[in-house]
């Protein structure tokens, strides 16, 4: 019988997530299924799973609760998690949430499709694989039959799993160790996206600079991988995330300031800014190099845009480790950042600490803290753009308000504009910057410099 059942894919975590998410789409839809529309509950819901902070794992047994009311009402309806949170408690999801039908890791999601068949006859299932097949993790060849939400912009993985060891970081336990996809491959695929009309692809990995080692048996190829996304035609903008400040080389930032399509901005993950935490964590530098590598970046890159993740409250962190997270913080003179409250995972080295846990009132003191010197200093930045023009790619009505547009900048800043009338989601407009907010720019459109690259979109979103 030809499938008709809809499907919805609801993501918790990273991009690398949401990536995902977008491959597993393209998986139904080989097997013709169709995406749900926003207002209907789907025939096949599956949770794409996160678990790098406690709270990750709280939204999905709220979500999976919301469910069990629909699922008793509607025995068809099947449903399924997968992802990060999947390979880490395995049984113990379908012991909490019995109306899920199935459950797959981080290492088997191509499996998904065949697995919900198989539960249809067979019942509730779970199938983790203890690690990913490298073949396998290497080909990712659904990635270009990936149903992405943007016509324009697309993430590409080059990367999976990590082979560091942050004391604090569930993710090598969950991802496993690196594996790189080979080099042409991704070349590849970058150049088939431009050919679609992609502009902008968002490069993938948890340690980026790191690409290529276990391909070559030593060097990375991370810079390389840079120049030769440059070649690609047509492809206006290459973003990373994320670089391990331990391993930003020289090469790499001479790759991003010579080639021409690589944008000015830098995600650089300092997550604490004292020595003695730094070293507790297993970072693999000081704060003293750290500095020293940002300011290398940025001599060599004009008007990079840097950003970072700051864990507050690792165990033992004291006062003095706190400040010296501030003082960093004002040295670095961030663009803008993502501060953490630590959340203990088990299985990690630093859920050991717990003699040295910080009261949970200190951290949340600590996080408030920083995050106000932080909204300061994005503020700051955002307001010494006022006035200038920038080049940016038009993604569409904003969030919360259809008539205002949003986009983003080349350093990846976003700006709400008012559209000149026929304006397509994928045009380049140049703005002029007239008002700088705490996480947005404001700007009035002063010209078209192209429009949407890509054609409309293919008949099987539109259905
Ligand atoms: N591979 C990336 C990080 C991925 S996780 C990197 O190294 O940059 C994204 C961020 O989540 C981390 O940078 C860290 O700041 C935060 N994080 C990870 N584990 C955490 C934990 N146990 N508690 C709080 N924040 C955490
Ligand atoms: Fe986690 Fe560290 Fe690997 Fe990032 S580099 S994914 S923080 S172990
Ligand atoms: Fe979360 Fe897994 Fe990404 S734990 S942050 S979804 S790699």
């Amino acid at each position: 019988m030809p499938e008709s059942r809809t499907f919805d894919i609801r993501t918790f975590g990273c991009q690398m997530n949401e990536h995902d998410s977008e491959r597993l789409a393209g998986l139904f839809v080989a097997r013709g299924l169709r995406p749900a529309q926003p207002d209907e509950i789907a025939d096949v819901v599956v949770f794409n799973t996160c678990t790098i902070r406690e709270n990750a794992d709280l939204k999905l047994y709220s979500a999976l609760g919301h469910l069990k009311a629909e699922k008793a009402r509607r025995p068809d309806l099947q449903i399924a998690v997968g992802g990060c949170m999947a390979q880490k408690d395995q049984d113990r999801i379908l012991e909490r949430a019995p109306w899920v039908d199935v459950v797959f890791g981080t290492h088997n999601l191509a499996e998904a499709p065949r697995l919900l068949e198989r539960a249809r006859v067979e019942g509730p299932l779970v199938d983790i694989w203890p690690a990913p097949d490298p073949d396998a993790a290497r080909d990712m060849a659904p990635a270009l039959y990936a149903v992405r939400e943007s016509d324009f912009a697309a993430w590409m993985t080059i990367q999976t799993g990590c082979d560091n060891t942050c004391a604090y970081c569930i993710v090598p336990s969950v991802r496993g160790g690196e594996i790189s996809r080979p080099l042409e491959d991704l070349v590849r695929e970058a150049a088939l996206l431009s050919a679609r009309g992609v502009s902008e692809i968002t490069v993938l990995g948890q340690n980026v600079n790191s690409y290529g080692r276990d391909l070559t048996g030593r060097s990375p190829l991370f810079a390389e991988l840079l120049r030769r996304l440059g070649e690609v035609e047509g492809l206006e903008r290459v973003r990373f995330t994320s670089p391990h400040p331990k391993d930003l080389r020289e090469d790499t930032i001479a790759a991003m300031a010579e080639t021409a399509n690589v944008c000015p901005q830098l995600h650089l993950p300092l997550q604490s800014g004292s020595d003695r935490t730094l070293s507790r964590m297993r970072r693999g530098y000081t704060a003293e190099r750290y500095l020293t590598r940002l300011a290398a970046a940025r001599a060599a890159i004009a008007d990079l845009h840097v950003t970072t993740d700051i864990i507050v409250g690792f165990p033992g962190e004291t006062e003095e480790d706190f400040r010296a997270t501030l003082e960093v913080v004002a040295e670095a003179d961030y663009d803008s950042a993502y501060p953490f409250q630590f959340s203990p995972r088990e299985g990690t080295r630093a859920a050991d600490y717990v003699e040295e846990f910080v009261p949970a009132e200190v951290v949340k003191e600590r996080f408030l803290r920083l995050k106000e010197v932080l909204d300061r200093s994005a503020l700051r930045h955002h307001e010494a753009r006022e006035g200038l023009l920038e080049e940016v790619l038009a993604e569409g009505p904003s969030r919360t308000n259809e008539a205002v547009w949003s986009g983003r900048t080349r350093q990846g800043k976003l700006v709400h504009f008012d559209p000149p009338s026929g304006l397509r989601p994928g045009a380049l407009v140049e703005v002029r910057v007239t008002h700088g907010a705490p996480y947005h720019l404001r700007g009035t459109v002063e010209g078209v410099l192209r429009p949407p690259r890509h054609r409309t979109r293919l008949s099987v979103l539109a259905s």
